[in-house]
């Protein structure tokens, strides 16, 4: 890789913990996975792209409903337990989702999914120009990501509007505190980067935390009703050309 992604030594140090608590912990199992699996479309017989697969509960539910899933992730970790998880029937691939997929062919997902990749990546036109390369006229694109509001009001200070890297001490995975950084955008890069590169928005969601999420974690899901901490959309690459005009 030619610069390491900004996320990579935190995502090296936690993988075994955050493959460990993948299927059980609240926010990812009972707060972002339901939110992102019901914006899928039916998934059966389709071409899927995992993009920041992590350790593979997406791949794994994907290939169980029958799709054929290729996963990308630049922790060599989670790579290596995500084709552990899933098995022969994915392909797993360590790439840093910042270059271009040069790997992957024009035209040939039907669907990908990032859940709480993208705020991770410097430049968010090149990704989703890249995304739209890969993926079919009216292929689906659905991810989440952090809230942009969430990100604000978790900074010391800070401007809404200005695209910045903000650097967390995540203490939420047992063991020594971990520095992790990421991109806060304003809601509106995010749309204007989708527009870009010729995605539609067909619905954007702010998820609540389940039933489930309460039972474990009462003070945290009054929490997250009163500040969320994630959304997710599900976009189509659009079969008309991009339109590229920023305001
Ligand atoms: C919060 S985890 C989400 C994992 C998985 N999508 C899930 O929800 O279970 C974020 C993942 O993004 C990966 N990641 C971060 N930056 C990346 C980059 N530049 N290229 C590829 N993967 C990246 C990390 O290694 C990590 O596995």
């Amino acid at each position: 890789m030619p610069e390491k992604p900004i996320a990579y030594d935190a995502y090296e140090t936690l993988a075994k913990k955050y493959a460990a608590q993948i299927d059980t912990k609240a926010y990812n199992a009972h707060y972002d996975r339901p939110a992102v699996l019901s914006l899928l479309p039916e998934v059966s017989g389709l071409q899927v792209l995992d993009a920041g697969c992590g350790p593979g509960a997406y791949a794994q539910w994907l290939v169980e409903q029958g799709a054929t899933v290729t996963g990308v992730d630049a922790s060599p970790q989670m790579v290596d337990f995500a084709r552990q998880r899933v098995g022969p029937k994915g392909n797993f691939y360590q790439a840093d989702l910042n270059q271009p997929l040069a790997f992957l062919a024009d035209d040939s997902f039907d669907l990908i999914v990032s859940a709480l990749t993208i705020h991770y990546i410097t430049d968010l036109d090149r990704l989703f120009a890249e995304f739209a390369r890969v993926l079919r006229p009216e292929g689906y694109f659905v991810f989440s990501t952090h809230h942009p509001f969430a990100d604000l009001q978790n900074a010391a200070e800070g401007r809404y509007l200005d695209t910045v890297l903000v650097t967390e001490t995540w203490n939420s995975f047992a063991g020594e505190p971990v520095e992790v950084s990421f991109y806060h955008r304003p809601l509106g890069a995010i749309t204007e980067s989708l527009a870009s590169a010729g995605f539609i928005i067909e619905r954007l969601i702010e998820p609540r935390p389940t039933e489930r999420f309460r039972e474990i974690d009462p003070a945290g899901y009054e929490k997250l009703m009163a500040r969320p901490n994630f959304l997710a959309m599900r976009t189509r690459r659009d079969k008309m050309q991009p339109n590229t005009s920023k305001p």
